[in-house]
This record gives C-alpha cells, structure tokens and sequence, in this order.
C-alpha cells in the first residue's frame, strides 16, 4: 500500500500545551481515512500539519516519500487542497468562487467549472451571489472550489456539519464518486461515526491529541481494540 502520509512521533504544542502527540499514522494512497474524536481532540489541527499550513512543533511528515522539513515546495502545496470548517467564499458570484480555485493556480477558469456546478448540483445557481446561499449550498460551493483542480490529496473538516440529511447524502455522494473516479486520497474529519461508517476505508479515534486506535472501517465498528472506542461508536462517550 503506497503511504501518501507518513507521520511519526508528530508534536504540536501551543505555549505549553501539547495539542497533538502521533506516535505514528499512514494515509494511503486513494483511501478515505476518518479521523473522528470530540470537540477539542486535536482534529483540526492534524489536518492543519497535514495542509502544510503549520509546521510541526517536533516529529517528522514523509509526504510521497519526500520528507518535509518547514519548507514545503509549492508544487507539494498544490497537491493537497482542504475544505475548512468554516468556508470563506469570495463575495462574488456561485461561478467566481469555483472559478478562484483554477485562478490561484494560474488556470483558466473553463468548462471543468461548469462540469463542477453540475456534479454539485448549483449549475442554476452559477450568478447567484455566494453570500446568500443556505448552509449546504455554500459547503457545497466549497467543495467544487476544490474538487475542480482535481488535487491529489483531499482535506475535509467536518463537511457536513449542520446541513440537513439531503445535503449530507449529496455531498458523501460528492466525495465518494471523486475519490472513485480520480482515486483522490481523502482525510475526512467528522464527529459523526455514522458518516465515518458510510465513506471511509479506515477510521482513526483521537482523544486529547493522541490516536486512540486506528482500524479499517469493519474492524472499528464491529472488533474496536480499545473501549474507548467501543464506547465512542456505541454513543456512550460523555464528552
Ligand atoms: N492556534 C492555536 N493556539 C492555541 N491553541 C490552539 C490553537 N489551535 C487550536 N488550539 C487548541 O487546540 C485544541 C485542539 O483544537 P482543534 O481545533 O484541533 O480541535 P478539534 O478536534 O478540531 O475540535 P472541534 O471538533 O471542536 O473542531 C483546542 O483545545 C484548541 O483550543
Ligand atoms: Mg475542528
């Protein structure tokens, strides 16, 4: 299996707190990897090491066999694209915003937007003002603005956070045909372990910056190693 993340003895501290503490994780190649925990574990902040838009208090991030030290080429940067958990879009039009994505890479904006509208489904809201959109249409507006460049690694912060069952099964839909059709590699945070159960290959539990247990997606429901996790996917984690 090609690693497309190797991490080992991984540290972020902030002042004096030591937020994140990964003794060791592999991300594979074309993989949808959950990564599930409660409010405050250290979620965001993993995928903020994985974006490359902080660097590692200590420990080490092997990204395609390349290991980085602070200094990340921009080549590698534009491999990996995330989707924030709160979105910014561009006061500007449905279309602008997706179009942006293709732009900060010096690409035009083309026919691939209007494709992307499509598989999102706001192709009639291409010149409606982005600003003004429901939740799960602006997540969604999100979520093209990333897929059209078509990025080797995909980065999701809890996607579907607040949006009703239909703009939760669009966009798993969303993200399961991308990963199948370009065989991107997926990180998807969430704190929802039904959804983690429906997309992922693997899941991963953090508590308190630390990676409880990681199992392929079967085993972790069915067979969890640890009882914090058999507790965590029964719903009886009190947190
Ligand atoms: N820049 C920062 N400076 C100081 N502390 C921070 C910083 N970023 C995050 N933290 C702290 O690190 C801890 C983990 O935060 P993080 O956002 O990674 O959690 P999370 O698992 O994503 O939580 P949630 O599910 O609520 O989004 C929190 O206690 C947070 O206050
Ligand atoms: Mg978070």
């Amino acid at each position: 299996m090609d690693a497309v993340y190797q991490l080992s003895d991984l540290r972020k501290e902030y002042g004096a707190r030591t937020i994140l503490d990964i003794a060791a994780l592999e991300i594979h190649a074309g993989e949808i990897f959950a990564l599930v925990g409660p409010s405050g574990a250290g979620k965001s902040t993993l995928l903020r090491l994985l974006n490359f838009l902080e660097p590692p208090s200590s420990g080490r991030i092997v990204y395609r066999a390349q290991t980085l030290n602070g200094n990340v080429p921009i080549e590698t940067r534009r491999q990996v694209t995330t989707v924030f958990q709160r979105p910014v879009l561009l006061r500007a039009t449905v279309r602008a915003n997706v179009a942006y994505g293709l732009a900060l890479r010096g690409e035009r904006a083309d026919r691939r937007v209007d494709e992307m509208l499509e598989r999102v489904g706001l192709q009639s809201l291409a010149h409606a003002f982005a600003h003004k959109l429901s939740g799960g249409e602006m997540q969604r507006v999100a979520l093209a603005r990333a897929l059209v460049i078509d990025p080797q690694v995909l980065l999701l912060d809890e996607p579907t956070a607040n949006l009703d069952p239909y703009n939760v099964g669009l966009i798993e839909q969303i993200v399961r045909e991308h990963n199948r059709a370009r065989g991107t590699t997926v990180v998807l945070i969430t704190h929802n372990v039904f959804q983690a159960k429906r997309l992922a290959n693997r899941v991963g539990l953090m508590l308190g910056g630390r990676l409880v247990e990681v199992q392929a997606t079967p085993a972790f429901f069915d067979a969890p190693r640890d009882p914090r996790t058999a507790a965590f996917v029964r719903g009886e984690m009190v947190y």
